[in-house]
């Protein structure tokens, strides 16, 4: 049973590790973890909570910042899932769903530094950073801002009525920079 429950347990990381999870609009994968539960759960250790944003290394090795880079937006997709469960959840688990959303402004608080010259388009490495991010940077800086606001907005909430009220505008100011500065190569 173990070893199925850990079975279940890795495909659902995989499923949440695959890019560009985590926006509001999509519909949430269903957890078959639950199908493989026991009649008398044995105590299984409970799926590592998302964390805040990880420090950059330098760019000196493009590729390598570009693949942290991109590992700390899975690590955002994957907060933007807890936050997208509990507003889904009749009864939102509020220390889960605040504990994502201090991440998420953490994440929108660093992501500012994460596009120096050279990591974009130019560098030849498949990544999804549009252009744009380097010639329209107030473009860029004020959809960041958005949800820096937004974000902060849902992570002060203290009930879920004003946790479930805040969460769109906080997803809708991802999708209002994906939309203009990221362009989806991969299959969602
Ligand atoms: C200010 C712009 C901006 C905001 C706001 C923003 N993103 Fe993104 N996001 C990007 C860019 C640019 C990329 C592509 C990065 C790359 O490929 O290097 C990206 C990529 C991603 C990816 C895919 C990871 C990858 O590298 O393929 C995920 C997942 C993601 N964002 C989630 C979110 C979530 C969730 C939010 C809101 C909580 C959000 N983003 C807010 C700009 C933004």
């Amino acid at each position: 049973m173990k070893a199925m429950l850990f079975a279940a347990a890795a495909a659902t990381t995989l499923a949440l590790a695959a890019c560009g999870g985590g926006e509001p609009e999509k519909p949430a994968e269903p957890a078959p973890a639950a199908d493989a539960a026991p009649a008398t759960p044995e105590p299984v250790a409970v799926a590592a909570a998302p964390t805040g944003p990880a420090a950059m290394p330098e760019p000196t090795d493009i590729a390598a910042y570009m693949k942290a880079r991109h590992e700390n937006y899975e690590m955002l997709g994957k907060n933007m899932k807890v936050l997208q469960d509990n507003f889904q959840a009749e009864t939102p688990d509020m220390a889960a769903a605040t504990a994502a959303a201090v991440n998420v402004k953490a994440f929108a608080d660093a992501m500012g530094a994460w596009f120096p010259a050279g990591t974009g388009p130019d560098s030849g490495i498949e990544s999804e950073a549009k252009a744009n991010i380097w010639t329209d940077r107030a473009t860029f800086d004020a959809a960041l801002t958005k949800l820096q606001t937004e974000s902060g907005k849902l992570a002060a909430a203290t009930d879920a009525a004003a946790f479930k009220a805040q969460f769109p505008a906080t997803g809708g100011s991802c999708k209002n920079c994906h939309d203009t500065f990221r362009e989806e190569k991969k299959d969602q």
